[in-house]
């Protein structure tokens, strides 16, 4: 009989990568993805630790479903309530003890053993007791050893990790504790996870690591390949003619990576490159091992090899101890290098590492009133660099419908979402999955609107 799984993700790709796994691990056991909670009977929140607001977000969640189980359990139906991911790894004991709706909880290192730990939940129900299962394991090996032989969906853009966890130790950073240690999977298991995408129609890879450009996978012969190797070796597959990767550090930005974009015509021309803050002695007490100085030199480097690359990152405002002036040079570094898009946050103080002991913490009026200042002058460089597109010619993936009929939205090379409409249905179903050219006409604020002006270059067929 087939059941039902409503898995909420929240959080960075990892996550959204980690639910892809899980609904191919729950597959043949039966079970099949819904959208709506109130369907399904396995619910799994794949959680995120990194903000407070975030982890907040889960308990609420937590609730509501608890009263979507109440009601099954009235029609006689039962539901299991699974929390994953990053804030079930860090505070995995308390959330049984706050939540006692919740059934499991599981670390982002253990979902291959998901199957195991529902039928353990079923059990122990049936047998009416309540089941208590905590599996917080950290150790990758086997994760990846398990999953790799799993199924491929036909889509025409994919996620592939290849390296998870983190040794940086950001004094604000709780990943290295919810990930733990860097680990990079194997040479001979990232190829053969590619193949099997290629295999499937998948057209553009985007290479996932919490810190992708410290990858350094062994193979077979144990020679060590770097992520510039890996991009390289990608690139011979014909099937593959988008790469991607997220997130860099720039400490591990190396001369190889930055020739890769310059010679490696598939390394599509963004790069997400978070710097955090544009003071020295801010960096230094978030323990970034790079100056400002140094990443202005990275970036000049990534121009000169790419002129066109596009630029995103990640900022920080009101890390403990940072002045007016602190700040006003985070601002000064944004207004020199020009992003394509960003990300940024106000300093949250996360348990359990360094930066939330510090002394001067940064009253929150201060941190809004900085997030709001960055956050204008951020979203103006990215309607500036969406608003340069119009009237050229660019090269776009078009990967899903859009909300109105004959509408399919792609992605251009620097990755701005780019909606076309086509005129008739024929249309729709041949581009499909595939990069055409397309004149962009207009651009908002988060997306850009084109018209297809040339023939689809290649991709998967039609779907
Ligand atoms: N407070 C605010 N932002 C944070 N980030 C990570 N930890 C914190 C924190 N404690 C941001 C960083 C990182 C991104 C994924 O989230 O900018 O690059
Ligand atoms: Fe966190 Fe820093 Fe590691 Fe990024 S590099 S995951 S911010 S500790």
């Amino acid at each position: 009989m087939t059941k039902k799984l409503y898995i909420k993700t929240y959080g960075c790709q990892m996550n959204v990568y980690d639910t892809e796994r899980m609904v191919d691990v729950m597959a043949p056991e039966g079970y099949q993805v819904t959208d709506k909670p109130d369907d399904a009977d396995l619910v799994v929140l794949n959680t995120c630790h990194i903000r407070e607001k975030a982890a907040e977000k889960v308990y609420s969640d937590i609730g509501r479903i608890r009263q979507m189980k109440e009601k099954h359990n009235r029609e006689g139906r039962d539901m299991v309530l699974a929390v994953g991911g990053c804030v079930a790894q860090a505070e995995g004991g308390e959330i049984m003890k706050r939540a006692p709706a919740v059934d499991m909880v599981f670390g982002p290192q253990t979902y291959h053993r998901l199957p195991d730990m529902v039928n353990r939940a079923i059990t122990a129900k049936a047998a009416g007791r309540k089941p208590r299962i905590l599996d917080t394991d950290l150790s990758v090996d086997e994760k990846f050893d398990s999953l790799s032989r799993k199924q491929v969906e036909r889509k025409s853009s994919a996620f592939l990790t290849v390296q998870e966890g983190c040794d940086k130790f950001c004094t604000y950073c709780v990943v290295p504790y919810t990930r733990g240690a860097e680990f990079s999977r194997s040479v001979e298991d990232v190829m053969n996870d590619a193949r099997r995408l290629a295999e499937a129609g998948v057209v553009e890879v985007t290479l996932l690591g919490q810190n992708v450009n410290a990858y350094h996978g062994l193979t077979v012969s144990g020679e060590e390949w770097s992520l510039a190797r890996l991009i390289r070796e990608l690139a011979k597959d014909p099937g593959f003619r988008r790469i991607r990767y997220t997130t860099s550090h720039p400490a591990d930005m190396s001369e190889d990576l930055i020739r890769v974009h310059a010679e490696v015509e598939e390394c599509m021309p963004y790069l997400h490159l978070p710097v955090q803050a544009g003071s020295d002695r801010i960096l230094k007490a978030m323990n970034r091992h790079h100056t400002a100085e140094s990443y202005r030199r990275i970036i000049e480097e990534l121009r000169r090899a790419r002129p066109d690359i596009a630029l995103s990152g990640d900022f920080i405002v009101g890390f403990p101890g940072e002045t007016d002036a602190e700040f006003g040079e985070t601002m000064h570094l944004v207004r020199d290098i020009g992003y394509a898009q960003a990300y940024s946050f106000k300093y949250s103080a996360r348990p359990g590492t360094p930066a939330a002991v510090m002394d001067d913490q940064v009253p929150e009026d201060v941190k809004a009133a900085r997030l709001a200042e960055l956050q204008a002058e951020l979203s103006r460089q990215q309607v500036a660099f969406n608003e340069n597109t119009v009237g050229r010619v660019m090269p776009v993936l078009l990967e899903r419908r859009g909300k109105e009929t004959g509408q399919l939205v792609g992605r251009s090379p620097y990755m701005q979402a780019v909606h076309v409409t086509l005129p008739n249905k024929e249309d729709v179903a041949a581009l499909f999955g595939q990069i055409v050219d397309v004149k962009i006409l207009a651009a908002g604020p988060h997306s850009l609107k084109g018209e297809v002006v040339g023939p689809a270059q290649a991709g998967q067929p039609a779907a």
